[in-house]
């Protein structure tokens, strides 16, 4: 089962994707957090990424496809995988329908979770994200019991570069003008869902595992 999580920033795919991922038995493969890995670790490909993420654009197509390839093989096949935050242009699409066809396999499902713009920037400036297993916080819609600490009792609490008010707007646009087209073509190979993502995050996991029941097999 390969399912494509497509949605702007701050939508929620992160947090939905931690949720899903337990009910599925699935692997989430973020491209995000992998390149924010890379970038930690000083990679010759984080070093690369910097400029692009810290401004709000995207990684360059190339980079993107080698590194997501390259993941998707380490971990091999299991129960199948979310992949969140990628593709994220028609052009990583296209490369990840050949890579997946020369095995035999396509994607099965492409969620999209719909957020209004209006919503989105103060979700991604209130997120506060756990220093060591990323685990996302929302200072006012979804806090962590104790102020600043991990709820999994690992580390302090930390605002990601790329939250600030300037590069959060560019991130939206960058959305609408790259990946939003993914959504009609996902539509048209028939596969994709929509979900609204505009209200609580309870209620948004609720219309997840509604779709998702039907298809994927719970624990
Ligand atoms: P990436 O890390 O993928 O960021 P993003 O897509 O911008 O998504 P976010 O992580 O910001 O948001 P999310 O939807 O996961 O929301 P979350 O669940 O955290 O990418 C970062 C950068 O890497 C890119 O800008 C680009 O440079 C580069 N990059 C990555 N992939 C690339 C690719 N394929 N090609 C090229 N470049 C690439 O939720 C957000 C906040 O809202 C949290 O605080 C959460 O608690 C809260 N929240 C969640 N759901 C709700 C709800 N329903 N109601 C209220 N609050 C909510």
């Amino acid at each position: 089962m390969i399912i494509v999580f497509l949605g702007p920033p701050g939508a929620g795919k992160g947090t939905q994707c931690k949720m899903l991922v337990d009910r599925y038995n699935m692997l989430h493969i973020s491209s995000g957090d992998i390149l924010r890995r890379h970038r930690k670790e000083g990679t010759e490909l984080g070093q690369k990424a910097q400029s692009y993420m810290d401004a709000g654009d995207l990684v360059p197509d190339d980079l993107i496809v080698a590194m997501m390839i390259e993941e998707m093989k380490k971990i091999g096949q299991g129960g199948g995988f979310i992949l969140d935050g990628f593709p994220r242009t028609i052009g990583q699409a296209r490369e990840l329908d050949a890579a997946l066809e020369k095995e035999g396999k396509s994607v099965d499902v492409a969620l999209c979770l719909e957020v209004d713009d209006s919503k989105l920037e103060e979700r991604i400036t209130g997120r506060r994200s756990c220093s060591v297993c990323g685990k996302a916080y929302h200072i006012q819609f979804n806090p962590p019991r104790q102020k600043n600490q991990c709820d999994n009792g690992c580390g302090p609490l930390v605002q990601r570069p790329d939250d600030t008010e300037d590069v959060v707007r560019n991130r939206i646009k960058t959305y609408h003008d790259q990946t939003a087209p993914l959504v009609a073509y996902y539509q048209n190979k028939g596969n994709l869902q929509s979900i609204n993502g505009d209200v609580g995050i309870e209620q948004v996991r609720e219309s997840l595992f509604e779709v998702l029941d039907k298809i994927v097999p719970a624990r």
